[in-house]
């Protein structure tokens, strides 16, 4: 009788369980999959203006112009001169499919940017997030990370100089869980794509920049509060010319 209590009791207690697991794991995978900074969320979103997608300046001008430039004028950047540099970045071309300014292998769009704001109209000292979809920056937290971020980019005058600086960033499981080690080769190649864009409409805009690649990452992780599995790879400040 007990025996058959038991077996009983047992065969509703492992589905139930089942069906916990099977509604956890989906949950946490979801909170993993958001994690990817850990400190002080403001929550604070802000709605960038559209971006403009025609102009005057022609490719060829930008590319026969583009030079690294860093030094830079203490003018304040426009919150549409933001805008456009992420739009170039990483902005959705294709709704629907979410695709982007620049190609991602297999469409897996490994690439995040963060924004670290120090004179932009409209925008508060701080840390930011670009969302592509929605076309908006969430502050992630309000506080001076200035001084710490130029320990770790080992003092490089255009950071200390800029109006703010974008930090490449790239989630290299989302490509080598589809490519393997190859994976990792496509990622440098995307970040690549990333950096040319933002330089291109820099230069149409007449503001300058220049990618950085020297930096302690270790640093750059503790210091924007990025998860183990997110890396940077480049940071371009900009300001106006
Ligand atoms: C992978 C890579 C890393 C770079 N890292 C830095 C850097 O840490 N600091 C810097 O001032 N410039 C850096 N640069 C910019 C180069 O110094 C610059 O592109 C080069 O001098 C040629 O100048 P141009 O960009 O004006 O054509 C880097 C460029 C590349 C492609």
């Amino acid at each position: 009788m007990l025996v058959i209590y038991r077996s009983k009791l047992k065969g509703i207690i492992m589905p139930a369980g089942m069906v916990f697991l099977l509604i956890l794991i989906p949950v946490f995978a979801a909170c993993q999959a958001e994690q990817d900074y850990t400190f002080n969320s403001e929550g604070k979103v802000i709605e960038l203006p559209e971006p403009r997608l025609e102009s005057d300046y022609s490719v060829e001008q930008a590319l026969s112009s583009r030079r690294s430039v860093r030094e830079y004028s203490s003018e304040p950047l426009e919150l549409s001169e933001v805008s456009q540099l992420l739009w170039a970045a990483q902005g959705i071309t294709l709704p629907g499919k979410n695709f982007r300014t620049a190609p991602s292998a297999g469409a897996t769009f490994p690439i995040y940017l963060y924004l670290i704001v120090s004179n932009v109209e409209d925008l508060d000292v701080g840390l930011y997030k670009y969302d592509p979809v929605s076309h908006s920056l969430e502050m992630l937290s309000d506080r001076d990370i200035r001084a710490e971020m130029s320990q770790t980019v080992l003092r490089q005058a255009p950071f200390r100089n800029g109006a703010c600086s974008i930090v490449i960033t790239a989630d290299y499981e989302r490509t080598t869980a589809r490519y393997g080690e190859r994976g990792i080769r496509y990622l440098h190649h995307e970040v690549g794509h990333v950096g040319q864009n933002i330089h291109l409409q820099a230069e149409t805009l007449n503001l300058g920049t220049v990618v950085i690649g020297a930096f302690r990452d270790d640093g750059v992780k503790e210091t924007l509060g990025l998860s183990d599995d997110i890396d940077p790879l480049y940071i371009m400040p900009v300001g106006k010319k």
